[in-house]
């Protein structure tokens, strides 16, 4: 069985709530969809928290890094923020170099939902005014966090008053140690054969590399110290991992374990694409929970999506919402011991 209490409640509409079942407890906040905490046994029955973040809401609010973000209403980066839609141009707010990024400068990642408890599930709403950011269409974002067992489900609805683009991701940054050491032991699986190159400004250049042969292949299951240390010309210009695979399966596309403690997190997901990013950007500036200073490595999103930048990549852009259609995707998170 699943509780949902509130554990924290400020003045200006901000609650933290905590989400249990018998194996998971899992901190989310209405402040941008934060997913704060998720705090599980290891072989030893150890409790450790295994998501990068703050130890307090405060920390949140000032960070750059989306730490635990719910990202939208576009994740990832459009090209100069500018795109056209039904032969009209928009443009967006550019935050990240020439480009646009998460949204741009107040992304989902900022605001505060309206929430309501259903069973297992913490529903969040949030309605972003049309115009937001520069994007059209007045869009209505549902975004429910269930927890069931070991597994958190992330699902997603939209419906907007106009055509717009949506493409909402989950920044969480995982250390599956709990912080004891970075993310070189953790072994990485995603089932995919492509990845899509990045200028040396992060943005997808359109351009599918097959991952055979190249320290992309994580095919089989690789240790994440051996594959980024490796000299790849897209490894040097993301920094390390920073870059959009394609899935191949349907279910269970990534696995992240960790030898030592034998925690296994198992992602499936109704989307085509994953980001792989491997905190490249945390400079030790960033103090997170525990007083700790956030280095490189020291933990790794798997961010789902469409394929980023489609609306300039795709002949078909599935990142467009088109009025009287709804967006429907979901993510799910399985925790285990093995
Ligand atoms: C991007 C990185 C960016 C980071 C911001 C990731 O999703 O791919 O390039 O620096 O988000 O925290």
């Amino acid at each position: 069985m699943t509780s949902i209490t509130k554990i924290e409640e400020y003045s200006d509409g901000i609650v933290v709530f905590c989400l249990k079942s018998e194996d998971l407890e899992v901190h989310v906040s209405n402040y941008g969809g934060h997913l704060l905490a998720v705090k599980m046994k290891d072989k030893d029955e150890n409790i450790d928290d295994v998501v990068l973040g703050f130890d307090d809401i405060e920390g949140y609010k000032t960070q750059d890094k989306y730490i635990g973000a719910l990202v939208g209403r576009v994740a990832n980066r459009i090209k100069h923020g500018q795109f056209y839609l039904n032969q009209k141009a928009y443009t967006l707010a550019i935050n990240n170099g020439p480009n646009h990024l998460h949204g741009g400068l107040e992304g989902f990642d900022t605001k505060v939902f309206d929430y309501q408890i259903k069973g297992d599930t913490l529903v969040l709403t949030y309605v972003s005014l049309d115009n937001e950011e520069g994007y059209p269409g007045q869009l209505t974002l549902t975004a429910s966090y269930q927890l069931q067992k070991e597994t958190l489900t992330l699902y997603y609805h939209a419906t907007s008053s106009e055509d717009t683009l949506i493409n909402i991701t989950n920044h969480s940054y995982f250390n599956l140690s709990g912080m004891k050491e970075n993310v070189y032991e953790h072994t990485l699986q995603i089932k995919s054969d492509q990845f899509m190159a990045v200028d040396k400004d992060g943005c997808p250049t359109g351009e599918y590399i097959d991952v055979k042969e190249t320290p992309f292949d994580f095919n089989l299951e690789s240790e994440m110290g051996k594959n980024i240390k490796q000299n790849h010309p897209q490894l040097i210009l993301g920094n390390g991992f920073d870059h959009p695979y394609i899935l191949t399966k349907d279910k269970d596309q990534i696995i992240l374990r960790h030898p030592k403690t034998k925690r296994k997190l198992t992602v499936s997901t109704s989307l085509p694409c994953v980001q792989i990013y491997t905190a490249n950007y945390l400079d030790g500036k960033l103090i997170g929970k525990n007083l700790q200073a956030y280095q490189a490595r020291d933990g790794i999103c798997l961010e789902t999506q469409f394929i980023p930048d489609d609306i300039h990549l795709s002949k078909e852009p599935k990142t467009i919402l088109r009025k009287g259609e709804s967006y429907d995707v979901a993510t799910s998170y399985c925790f285990e011991v093995e």
